[in-house]
């Protein structure tokens, strides 16, 4: 028996198809880090969801995201999973899970994919992570490289928000990673002119995150882009005041409940 109704579901975005969208249409990527808020997204049309170490920041509330371990990437990665029926879903190898050695990039990698059901990993780095992205590879676990302004690196940066614009360094990088076998590269915090560069001159999609309008595709933080959170970078758009229809529902809930309006008879049982 056929279901006619799936020939109507636009088709679910594996790594293939993602890495085929270059030059025929832009990609949008959201992060996530539960069942609740991916499946939203992925109802939403997005095209990847990203289970990112921003989470170390904005769900646990640390300063960066190196605190961020494996268990926590496995924990909320498969919460998203379960949910994503269309996207790619997409989960960060965190700080000190690949750095040592490709052997140990490509043994925790290969537990998120086992673990969780996500398509893919994100480590940050180009050229000092070729052989590691090589290794995933060749493991047969896609990978997206991170290049620019690398959050995992901040104590090397001084700054999270530190414009990256060396050139060369930028354009070796992403050349690395591509040669490598990454399927994609994010581009955080560098010149619109050398993330279009970029672009032009390598064959994987790029995802830009204050990285300007020539990339191939888009990456927010969710909770940035939603207004939840009170972060207002120069390259952020906020899509919704959601901290302030959230805290006017809460107020009105709780000045119901305490001057007896709540509950009513239409919210009680007879
Ligand atoms: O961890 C994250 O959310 C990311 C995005 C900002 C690209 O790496």
């Amino acid at each position: 028996m056929t279901d006619s109704s799936s020939e109507k579901r636009p088709q679910t975005i594996n790594v293939p198809r993602f890495a085929a969208a270059k030059g025929q249409r832009k990609l949008s990527m959201v992060t996530a880090y539960d069942y609740l808020w991916a499946g939203i997204y992925d109802e939403a049309g997005v095209d990847s969801i990203l289970v990112g170490d921003s989470l170390g920041m904005v769900v646990q509330g640390h300063k960066t995201t190196l605190p961020v371990t494996l268990e926590q990437m496995i924990y909320h990665g498969e919460m998203v999973a379960r949910a994503v029926k269309r996207a790619l879903v997409i989960v960060d190898l965190p700080f000190m899970t690949y750095q040592v050695s490709p052997a140990q990039g490509v043994e925790n990698a290969g537990r998120i994919l086992k673990e969780t059901g996500a398509a893919a990993v994100k480590l940050e780095g180009g050229v000092h992570q070729a052989a590691t992205i090589r290794a995933l590879a060749e493991a047969d676990i896609p990978v997206m490289a991170h290049v620019g302004m690398r959050p995992q690196s901040v104590n090397k940066f001084g700054a999270m928000s530190k414009v990256q614009r060396d050139e060369e360094l930028l354009l070796a990088d992403a050349k690395a990673a591509e040669a490598a076998g990454a399927f994609g590269i994010v581009l955080e915090l560098i010149p619109r002119s050398i993330a279009g560069k970029i672009t032009a001159e390598i064959s994987i999609p790029t995802i830009g995150i204050g990285a300007g309008p020539e990339c191939d595709g888009q990456v927010l933080v969710s909770c940035d882009m939603l207004g939840l959170s009170g972060f207002q970078p120069r390259f952020l758009k906020k899509y919704a005041d959601l901290r302030s229809t959230v805290i006017t529902a809460t107020r009105d809930y709780v000045r119901e409940v305490s001057d007896g309006t709540f509950p009513d008879a239409a919210h009680s049982h007879e």
